[in-house]
């Protein structure tokens, strides 16, 4: 199958490590020109030369906080600047504090609600002049929490489900511009966002990490944490010119383990 990537313009949004920065690299290695964000120029700097080694396409990076409308702003003009267009946008963030209701005040839901859907919202208001331009492609990263709610996540269960609303609404609104757009939904995908919750919830249960890891990995039909480069490749797929008829889809990554229908 060709994916027609090759010189393709990428927006990756926080991509300086996880899932986002795995994207990047199956990006930059289909061909792909490739934007590189988070909020650390040095960590960066060190990733856009790991993709430079493997693709064969541009790379650039932009340090960029993307809960601040003058960063996003000036980020699409640098992509812009850097390869002349945007072709594909990937919306991705930083995961919110883990905690109950309780635990919350309204400066940590006003946080949530920037970083993981208005920056959504903003990027691709910023970016829509262009990807009208290339009918392009955008997928919006979310949780498998769109289909069953986490316990003790619960700014997270609030706002992805948000993602997806703005997504099936925009699939609409987009199509006469032929702009697919979709979201992506990772079950258990070994990043630090993961380690994180894991030692998170192994103290809160009182139990040791390893069993509190081996309890969720047994949750998992397949057995295991996914490879942030599985869940890379399912974006990569929706975002590429070989995708042609699927928008407005939520797809689950997650080794079976969301059991809903
Ligand atoms: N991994 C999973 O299995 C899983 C499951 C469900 C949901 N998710 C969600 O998917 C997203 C990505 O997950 P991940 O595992 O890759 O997380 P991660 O390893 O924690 O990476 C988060 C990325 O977001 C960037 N970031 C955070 N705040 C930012 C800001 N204000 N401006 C710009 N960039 C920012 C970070 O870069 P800097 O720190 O350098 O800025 C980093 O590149 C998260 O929202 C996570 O909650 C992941």
């Amino acid at each position: 199958m060709d994916l027609q990537l090759i010189g393709k313009n990428a927006l990756v949004v926080a991509s300086s490590q996880g899932l986002g920065k795995a994207i990047a690299e199956q990006l930059a290695e289909e061909g792909a020109n490739v934007m590189v964000v988070g909020r650390h120029e040095d960590k960066l700097k060190k990733v856009a030369e790991e993709l430079e080694a493997s693709g064969t396409g541009k790379v650039a990076y932009c340090p960029c906080d993307i809960t601040k409308s003058a960063d996003i702003k000036q980020l699409v003009a640098k992509t812009v600047e850097a390869f002349g267009g945007i072709d594909i946008l990937i919306n991705n963030a930083g995961g919110p504090p883990a905690g109950t209701f309780e635990d919350m005040d309204d400066e940590d839901w006003q946080q949530a609600f920037e970083l993981n859907l208005l920056s959504y919202i903003r990027l691709i208001r910023a970016s829509l002049p262009y990807l009208k331009q290339s009918h392009g492609r955008i997928v919006n990263i979310a949780s498998s929490s769109i289909k069953e709610p986490i316990s003790g996540l619960i700014l997270s269960n609030t706002f992805r489900t948000g993602i997806v609303g703005l997504a099936k609404t925009l699939v609409t609104e987009l199509a006469p511009d032929r702009i697919l757009i979709n979201t992506v939904a990772p079950g258990r995908i070994a990043t630090d966002r993961i380690k994180h919750l894991d030692k998170v919830n192994s103290e809160k249960n009182d139990t040791p990490l390893e069993e509190w890891e081996e309890q969720m990995k047994s949750s998992i039909p397949l057995g295991r944490y996914g490879e942030p480069a599985e869940f890379a490749k399912v974006v990569t797929f929706l975002v590429s010119g070989a995708n042609t008829f699927v928008t407005g889809t939520s797809l689950l990554v997650d080794g079976g383990m969301v059991k809903s229908i």
